[in-house]
């Protein structure tokens, strides 16, 4: 079966690659590489032993996406492109509003052409915005969300569901990540952030390996157990398969929303206490103010994952943040960009 993975070359897509290639499933890459290198490919087929196909090539380019679905009977399409950064979709949304949403548009037409009516979107906490209590249901309304990046997730989540609702043949899968964190247990693939990590957990990587001075941590006054932010950290490997056992829902048509989380809270001072026993390493860190737009604390209820997909995460923290100093360890300037 013929799994079209946009962004496949990035953080997530990858490690997802390697499970579909596991699970069975042939990925085929497009990717611009505009957050991503190359070399990642080759990573891939060493760990499964099968070169993935690739496309270098734009989601917002419908041409090229045209003549992708006219070379390759696909089945499904898992949806990962895009771009991710909080801070600069506010600096600039409409770059933000372009690839993610009218990418996003692009590649549904697209597929509507091809006949090809499953897709699965990486989507977001974020959209529960800040109005709603913890932990997250998938039934609680979205909106309320403090940043472009987060609205556009926002709007994707309702142009596939009005396109479901239209045509009732597609399935459309809204996977709403929490903290995706950790790495390939082989430390051949990870997550490779460009210039400075803006988040968490690549920057204690970065301080641990010696690249930067201290974590900054973005306030300790939040009403949360030692006053540092709480999220729901859960592995990339976990996630991968939550696309795997997602992929399920492909011949159940509708509109299919699951949080993809652990379940568990930590807080910032948790996830730098536990890389510290992971690096056996000293974390500097500085109590700093707080950034804005962050919310307190927010976690997931996984139940419904759990009863449908039967998927659920099994990887601790210190699961989590062995991987990522195992990764940061081998690969301390990321990946090449040939190898
Ligand atoms: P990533 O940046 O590592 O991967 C995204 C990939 O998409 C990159 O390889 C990039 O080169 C590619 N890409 C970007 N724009 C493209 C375009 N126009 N056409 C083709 N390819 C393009 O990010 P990631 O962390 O793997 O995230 C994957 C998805 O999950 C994103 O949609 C992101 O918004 C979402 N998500 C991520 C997180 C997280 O914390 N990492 C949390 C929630 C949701
Ligand atoms: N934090 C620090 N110092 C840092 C970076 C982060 O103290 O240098 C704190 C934040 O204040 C927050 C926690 O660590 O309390 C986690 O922050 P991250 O930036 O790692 O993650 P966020 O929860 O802010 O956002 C992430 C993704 C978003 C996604 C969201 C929900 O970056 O894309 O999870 O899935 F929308």
């Amino acid at each position: 079966m013929n799994i079209l993975v946009t962004g496949g070359l990035g953080y997530i897509g990858s490690h997802t690659c390697i499970k579909l290639i596991e699970a069975g499933y042939t990925p085929i890459i497009l990717d611009n590489l505009y957050n991503s290198k190359k070399s990642v490919l080759n990573r891939i087929a060493t760990i499964t032993g099968k070169m993935p196909i690739f496309y270098q090539g734009d989601i917002r380019d419908t041409v090229y996406l045209t003549t992708l679905f006219s070379q390759h009977p696909i089945q499904a399409v898992i949806h990962f492109a895009g771009l991710k950064a909080v801070g600069e979709s506010v600096k600039n949304p409409l770059d933000y509003y372009e690839v993610n949403v009218q990418g996003s548009i692009a590649l549904a037409q697209i597929m509507r052409q091809h006949q090809v009516k499953t897709i699965i979107f990486s989507s977001s906490a974020t959209v529960y915005g800040e109005k709603n209590p913890v932990p997250y249901f998938e039934h609680y309304p979205t909106g309320n969300i403090t940043n472009p990046y987060g609205w556009s997730k926002f709007m994707v989540e309702q142009c596939l569901i009005d396109m479901q609702k239209a045509d009732p043949e597609w399935s459309v899968v809204l996977l709403r990540y929490f903290n995706p964190v950790g790495a390939h247990p082989s430390g051949l693939i990870g997550e490779d952030p460009q210039g400075i990590p803006n988040n968490l957990m690549p920057y204690i990587s970065q301080v641990a390996i010696g690249k930067r001075e201290y974590v900054s941590v973005f306030g300790d006054d939040y009403p949360t157990k030692d006053g540092t932010g709480v999220r729901d950290y859960v592995h990339v490997e976990d996630l991968a398969l939550g696309h795997v056992a997602a992929l399920k829902k492909h011949d159940q048509a509708g509109v299919h929303i699951y949080n993809l989380g652990n379940g568990v809270a930590k807080s910032v001072l948790d996830v730098i206490q536990a890389y510290h026993q992971a690096c056996q390493r000293v974390i500097p860190y500085k109590i700093e103010a707080r950034r804005p737009g962050d919310l307190p604390a927010f976690w997931a209820d996984v139940t419904k994952a759990k009863q449908e997909l039967n998927w659920q995460a099994h990887h601790t923290l210190s699961d989590m943040v062995q991987d990522s100093w195992n990764w940061q360890q081998k690969n301390p300037h990321g990946y090449p960009d040939e190898e």
